[in-house]
């Protein structure tokens, strides 16, 4: 058990079932991203136990606006009604087969309807586990084994190479190599020393704190065509945000596969891998298999999602109000000449902070921490749902004004 943490920042609810589940569950959460920070945001709460619409409610009964999205899933909102009745119809007719259920086939074209540009598609849970069935199938299409990436992709071994005590055999080293978000130079030297023996590349095809690059994916497109390696968008956080087609028709560039999660399914645990025929069919020789993808509530959610991106402005409204509220911070910003700015993108915009990493760190924390106070739950990337209203934003653009004046 972990007794370094400095707990004197929750309150006491808090601190008795931090204490608890530490005695049962290591980090007392099963999310990085999760686990609580008594030094950097000690107002940040460690436990949540009711979300809904926008708004989030701790073990104290504190409400939160909410920008965190359960890192991203949620894109309509928490007990989005629409999606509620499809789980709760499903729900009545069972969660898991012992042969296929045609909620699969329904889900699929509904998927494929939305994305407007892959062929066919699979299933899996999780972030991570779609990541690797597209580096699985680019491996035994191409008959290669390296492979270079852009972007985080999840827990799994081929990924987490860097890591501090992974666990993960060296060797694997040999077959990665990493590419920064946005560096044409490093594409192009990349490729011209390994380009024939790339089974693929991974990318992030958005990096929410960094300027867009569509002549980033454009490059790498022209490379990857060239050279005969499959380029794979990790749409895990773009996918169904950006736009409904994600990234691949934000940027209009074309991956030839693609990684879904998070927003497929509006917080229910389902992930997907879609691509060109040509190259989902590599899974006619090659086995990729496991016992919950196909389970029917997650399915159900996700069919009942596209429904609601095909039929409203999900997509316009968080741009929307993403642009309105970003416009109002850097106002902010400027008005108390605080050293931030955003950048990113509406939907998620990210806070830039001045100065050296720990000066940047510094601000955060004193920023974040009046915020959680105040009833907004703050995020590194500032998700908008679509439950999120104009009276939403502008309680948050007011506690921002009050943060930032008390700082200045
Ligand atoms: C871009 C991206 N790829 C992959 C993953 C891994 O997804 P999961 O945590 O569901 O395994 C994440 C998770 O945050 C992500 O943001």
């Amino acid at each position: 058990m972990d007794t370094s943490i400095d707990l004197s920042g929750m309150t006491p609810k808090h601190a008795e079932h931090y204490q608890r589940s530490l005695k049962s569950i290591p980090w007392a959460t099963q999310t990085n991203a999760k686990r609580y920070d008594g030094e950097l945001v000690p107002s940040r709460p460690p436990f949540l136990k009711r979300a809904k619409g926008c708004r989030v409610w701790d073990l104290d009964d504190k409400e939160y606006i909410d920008f965190k999205a359960s890192l991203g899933p949620i894109i309509l909102g928490y007990q989005y009604p629409l999606i509620e009745d499809a789980i709760k119809n499903q729900l009545s007719n069972g969660v898991l087969f012992s042969m296929a259920s045609p909620i699969e086939i329904e889900a699929a074209e509904a998927i494929l309807n939305t994305l407007g540009w892959a062929e066919k598609i699979r299933f899996m849970k999780t972030g991570a586990d779609v990541c690797a069935c597209c580096l699985r199938l680019a491996r035994s299409k191409t008959k290669r084994n390296k492979f270079a990436t852009s972007g985080y992709h999840g827990y799994q071994d081929w990924f987490a190479l860097t890591w501090p005590n992974n666990g993960v055999p060296d060797v694997l080293n040999d077959f990665s190599h990493s590419l920064p978000y946005g560096d044409i130079a490093a594409i192009e030297a990349l490729f011209d020393e390994h380009g024939s023996e790339l089974a693929a590349v991974i990318v992030s095809p958005f990096e929410w704190d960094q300027a867009p690059s569509q002549k980033f994916l454009k490059t790498l497109r022209a490379k990857c065509s060239e050279y005969g390696s499959v380029l794979i968008f990790d749409e895990i956080l773009t996918g169904f945000r950006l736009a409904k087609g994600g990234a691949r028709e934000f940027f209009d560039v074309e991956p030839d596969l693609a990684a879904y999660a998070k927003a497929i399914a509006n917080g229910y645990p389902l992930s997907a891998y879609a691509g060109k025929a040509e190259f989902m069919d590599t899974l006619d020789k090659t086995i990729i298999t496991t016992t919950y993808a196909g389970e029917t509530l997650s399915l159900a959610a996700s069919q009942a999602v596209m429904q609601v991106l095909n039929n409203e402005p999900v997509i316009d409204h968080i741009h929307v109000l993403g642009q309105t509220m970003r416009d109002a911070f850097d106002d902010i910003f400027r008005e108390f000449n605080y050293p931030a700015h955003t950048v990113g993108l509406s939907p998620a915009v990210t806070i830039q902070f001045e100065g050296d990493e720990s000066e940047q760190s510094a601000k955060r924390v004193e920023l974040f921490n009046i915020l959680y106070e105040k009833g907004i739950f703050a995020n590194k990337e500032w998700f908008i749902t679509y439950s999120h209203t104009a009276s939403d934003i502008a309680k948050t653009v007011d506690e921002m004004h009050q943060a930032v004046k008390q700082i200045s």
